[in-house]
C-alpha cells in the first residue's frame, strides 16, 4: 500500500510526485504513525472551512498523544496554546477580534514604501558581491525586520530572538521527536520572557505602532490580557517571517527553473499580481495544515473517528489537476484562476497576514527580476528538513 513517508531522499528536494500519487490513489490517508492526510483539492479546501478544532488536546490518545508525554510535555507549549492560531471559537472569535482591531489594512498598506527601500538596500548588497545566498540575503531578513518594525519592538536581539522563533516553529511540524519538542518548550520559555518585556517596556513608551495598538485594542470593555498579548506578539513574529521567507525563496526558484515565465513576467510587467498568486499556488510557503477531530468527520467515503489528527496538505492540493486542470503541476503566471490556492489556508483562520504577505512578495520577487536580468541559480539548493514550512534554507544565486 502507498504510504506518505517523506524520510525518503528525494522528498525535500521535489515533494510534489509523492503528493500527486498520494492525491491519486490515497487522497484519504489513514496514516499508519497515527494521523489522518488529505490532499484533493476539494477535500482541503472543506476541512479548512469546517470550523474543525486546532487545539492539540484533543487529540486522542495514541502516537501523537504518546510522543508528547515522553518528552515531558503534557499539553500544548504555553504560547501556542494562548495565540489565536491554536484555539477554537469562542476564544479564536474574541481573539481575532481584537488582533483585527491593531492589524489593520492601513498598517499593511503603510509598510509597503518601508519595504521598497528595504528591498532596495538587500538588492545593492547582492549587486555589490554579484550574487550570494538568497535566503541570508534578501528572504529572510525583510519579513523578520517587517514584522519587528511594524510592531515597534524596542531593541532586542535579533539573532536570538530569530533562533528562538525558528525552534518554536518546528512545533507546528508533525514531529514526534522527544527532543525537538524539548527544545520547543525550552525557547517557549525563552520567548514569552523576552516578549514580555517588550510587552511592559511598551506600555510605558507607546508609540504609533502594532504594538501599542494590541496593547489598546478594546471590544466593548474586554482586553488582551498580558499572557494573551505575549502569545499573539510572539504568534505574528513567527507566522509573519517564517512562512514569507518560503514564498520570497520558493517563488525565485520556481522562476529561474521556467525561463519562458521569467522572461514573460520581464515582458509583461501588469502581471506582477498574478503571478504571485501563481507562485504561492504553485509552491506553497506552508505545505500542511491540521485539524483535530472532535466528532466523526466524513470525506471521501472514510469516517474519521473522534480525536484524529488530520493533515491537510495544501501545496498538494494545489496541484490537484481536478480542479486547476490537466496543467496544474505546471507555473503559468497568467492562470486564471491562480488566487483560488489554500497556500493561506481558509475559514475562521485564514491568513490574518495574507495581504502584508502579498506587499513583501510582490516588492521583493518584482524587485529581483526587474533589477538583474542575467539573475540565474550559482548551485545546489540546501533544503530545511521541514514538512509543513518545508523550504530553501541556502538558495545561492548569481546576478
Ligand atoms: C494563519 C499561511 C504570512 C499571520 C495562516 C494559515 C496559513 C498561513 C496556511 C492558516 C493555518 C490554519 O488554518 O491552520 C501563510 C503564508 C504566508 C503567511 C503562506 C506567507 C506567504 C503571514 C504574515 C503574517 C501572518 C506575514 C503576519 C504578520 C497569520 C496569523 C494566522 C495565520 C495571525 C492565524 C489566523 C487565525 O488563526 O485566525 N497563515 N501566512 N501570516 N497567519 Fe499566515
Amino acid at each position: 500500500p502507498l504510504i506518505f513517508n517523506p524520510f525518503t531522499p528525494d522528498f525535500m528536494s521535489d515533494p510534489y510526485p509523492h503528493y500527486a500519487e498520494l492525491r491519486r490513489h490515497v487522497p484519504v490517508h489513514e496514516h499508519p504513525g497515527g494521523f489522518w492526510m488529505l490532499s484533493r483539492y476539494e477535500d482541503v479546501s472543506a476541512l479548512m472551512r469546517s470550523g474543525l478544532s486546532v487545539e492539540q488536546r484533543h487529540v486522542a490518545p495514541g502516537p501523537f498523544r504518546d510522543a508528547y508525554a515522553r518528552a515531558g510535555v503534557t499539553d500544548e507549549p504555553r504560547l501556542k496554546g494562548l495565540a489565536l492560531l491554536d484555539r477554537d471559537a469562542p476564544d479564536h472569535t474574541r481573539l481575532r477580534k481584537l488582533v483585527t482591531m491593531a492589524f489593520t489594512a492601513r498598517a499593511v498598506n503603510a509598510m509597503e514604501g518601508e519595504i521598497r527601500s528595504l528591498v532596495d538596500e538587500a538588492l545593492d548588497r547582492i549587486a555589490a558581491d554579484g550574487g550570494g545566498d538568497l535566503v541570508e540575503a534578501l528572504a529572510f531578513p525583510l519579513p523578520f525586520t517587517v514584522i519587528s518594525r511594524m510592531l515597534g519592538m524596542p531593541p532586542t536581539d535579533t539573532v536570538r530572538m530569530r533562533t528562538l522563533t525558528h525552534t518554536l516553529m518546528r512545533s507546528v511540524e508533525p514531529t514526534t521527536d522527544p527532543e525537538v519538542m524539548r527544545a520547543v518548550e525550552a525557547a517557549d520559555a525563552e520567548l514569552f520572557d523576552i516578549v514580555g518585556e517588550a510587552v511592559d517596556w511598551k506600555r510605558q513608551n507607546p508609540a504609533d505602532d502594532l504594538l501599542t495598538a494590541l496593547i489598546t485594542a478594546e471590544d466593548h470593555g474586554d482586553v488582551l490580557s498580558r499572557d494573551e498579548l505575549i502569545a499573539q506578539v510572539t504568534m505574528l513574529y513567527v507566522a509573519g517571517h517564517e512562512t514569507t521567507v518560503n514564498l520570497i525563496s520558493g517563488g525565485t526558484l520556481a522562476l529561474l527553473r521556467n525561463p519562458g515565465q521569467l522572461r514573460l513576467l520581464r515582458d509583461k510587467p501588469e502581471l506582477e499580481q498574478n503571478a504571485i498568486e501563481e507562485l504561492l499556488r504553485y509552491d506553497a510557503p506552508v505545505h500542511n495544515s491540521r485539524r483535530i477531530t472532535l466528532e466523526p468527520y466524513e470525506v471521501g467515503g472514510h469516517e474519521i473517528p473522534p480525536g484524529s489528527f488530520i493533515l491537510a496538505n495544501l501545496a498538494g492540493a494545489n496541484r490537484d489537476e481536478s480542479y486547476f486542470g490537466p496543467d496544474a503541476e505546471e507555473l503559468r503566471l497568467d492562470r486564471e484562476n491562480a488566487r483560488r490556492h489554500v497556500s493561506f489556508g481558509g475559514g475562521m483562520h485564514l491568513c490574518l497576514g495574507a495581504a502584508l504577505a502579498r506587499i513583501e512578495g510582490r516588492v521583493a520577487i518584482g524587485g529581483l527580476v526587474r533589477r538583474f536580468p542575467g539573475l540565474e541559480l550559482a548551485g545546489e539548493v540546501e533544503w530545511n528538513g521541514l514538512l509543513s514550512l518545508r523550504g530553501a534554507a541556502r538558495l545561492p544565486i548569481r546576478v
